[in-house]
């Protein structure tokens, strides 16, 4: 259920459920004094969560809507964090380029976006893959995680009726088939270095600079 605070703090219950396992995915991908860039970051919750757990590194976070920046930013408040993370970007994928100065980009070493590809067009997915690969260097990664459909698994019943909510919502969201990423992936320079099974049929997929 969702938690209500008095400040702008949103609580997406979700992110408490798989955070670890998220962080536990993220641990061995990230190296010490790098700056990381999440895409639509909504809450905060995450961010805040990674910031803390991995003191050496900066996490970046980012979301189009207002109300999620004010979370993220409130969250950043009220964990003690001003002093160590950014204030999150103003940035939809769909907008390019994105708002990230030279700098920034010189110090990104890995972008990852959590369950957002189902919740918007699959433009937004193509815009992620095309304008990551400008913000990354070789072997640098783009990992995404969330509920896909795979050609040779079967599809839990769990993800059939999200995917069947998210559509009823906006016949443009949806499940995506992970090997129409793949492809889209592949098309912009990226390889598919793993996937990992997460709890609750979900993925963590690494896509690494080639
Ligand atoms: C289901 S929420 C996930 C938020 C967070 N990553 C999490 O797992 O709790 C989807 C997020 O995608 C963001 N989003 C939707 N369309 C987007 C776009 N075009 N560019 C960037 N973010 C977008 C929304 O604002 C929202 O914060």
């Amino acid at each position: 259920m969702e938690k209500i605070f008095l400040d702008n703090r949103l609580n997406f219950p979700a992110t408490e459920r798989n955070r670890d396992f998220i962080a536990a995915v993220l641990s061995n991908h990230i190296s010490p004094s790098s700056v990381f860039l999440e895409i639509a970051s909504g809450s905060g919750e995450h961010g805040v969560f990674f910031q803390k757990k991995f003191p050496s590194i900066i996490w970046q976070t980012s979301d189009p809507v207002l109300a999620h920046r004010s979370s993220i930013n409130s969250w950043i408040k009220h964990e003690g964090l001003t002093s160590k993370m950014p204030l999150p970007i103003d940035l939809d994928v769909e907008k390019r380029p994105w708002p990230i100065t030279k700098q920034l980009k010189s110090l990104i070493k890995g972008i990852v976006c959590i369950n957002m590809i189902h919740i918007s067009p699959w433009s937004c997915t193509k815009a992620l893959f095309e304008e990551s690969k400008s913000y990354l260097n070789k072997k640098q990664f783009l990992m995404l995680y969330g509920p896909f459909f795979r050609k040779d698994k079967q599809t839990s019943s769990s993800n059939l009726n999200f995917d069947k909510s998210l559509k009823s919502q906006n016949p443009l969201w949806g499940l995506r088939h992970l090997e129409n990423i793949n492809k889209i992936a592949f098309e912009n320079g990226f390889i598919l270095e793993k996937i990992i099974e997460m709890p609750a049929n979900n993925l963590s997929v690494i896509y690494r600079i080639n």
